[in-house]
């Protein structure tokens, strides 16, 4: 099961060491380098090289951490209520279910790849870190808990572009 360099995809010791460690202890992994590196690749690379699905989170200057989580359509909701549409009455037909929640439910243990974080804004990094490192969360709208039951392996990357951002991310998750 140990991840390894491929035909595809050439692996450092010290990369494979993190790599390993990270499944083994179920904990996030955070990549850091320049564009180009290989970084999800690796990712890629990992799923495959486990035989599951990858996950893919973009992360654009836009993104907000809760929408990895799920994301409530109040518009829409408000706009089906006026025309009498059914099943609006119940607020879970309007809960988008975001990319940890896919992860989190998937009925394998899957790779999630959070991609670029850097690209976000200061507060993303720590706005997430309770959910990752407990995996769960709640859902307010319905009361429900979203809990994984095979803690996904997450791998998280980054471009260095705002590299002092990263930093106290990078203390969190000291596996590298
Ligand atoms: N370790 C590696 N082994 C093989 N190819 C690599 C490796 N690192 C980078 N590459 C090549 O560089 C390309 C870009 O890698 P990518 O994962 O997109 O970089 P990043 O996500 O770090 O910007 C890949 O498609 C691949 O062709
Ligand atoms: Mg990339």
């Amino acid at each position: 099961m140990a991840f390894e360099s491929t035909s595809s995809y050439i692996a450092t010791d010290a990369l494979k060491q993190a790599v390993n460690a990270a499944v083994v202890l179920e904990r996030p992994l955070l990549i850091k380098g320049e564009p180009g590196t290989g970084k999800t690749l690796l990712a890629e690379e990992l799923a495959e090289s486990l035989n599951t699905q990858l996950i893919t989170w973009h992360i654009k200057s836009s993104t907000k951490a809760a929408q990895g989580l799920y994301e409530y359509d109040a518009v829409s909701r408000l706009r089906d209520s006026q025309l009498g549409v059914e099943g609006v009455e119940n607020v879970a037909n309007y809960i988008k279910p975001g990319k940890l929640w896919e992860a989190f439910t998937a009925n394998q243990r899957v790779v999630l790849l959070i991609d670029e974080i850097d690209k976000a804004d200061i507060e993303f990094p720590n706005d997430l870190l309770q959910e990752l490192d407990r995996m769960e969360f709640h859902v307010y709208e319905t009361g429900e808990t979203i809990r994984a039951e095979q803690r996904p392996i997450i791998i998280i990357t980054s471009n260095n572009e705002k590299s002092c951002r990263m930093r106290s991310y990078a203390a969190a998750f000291p596996l590298h």
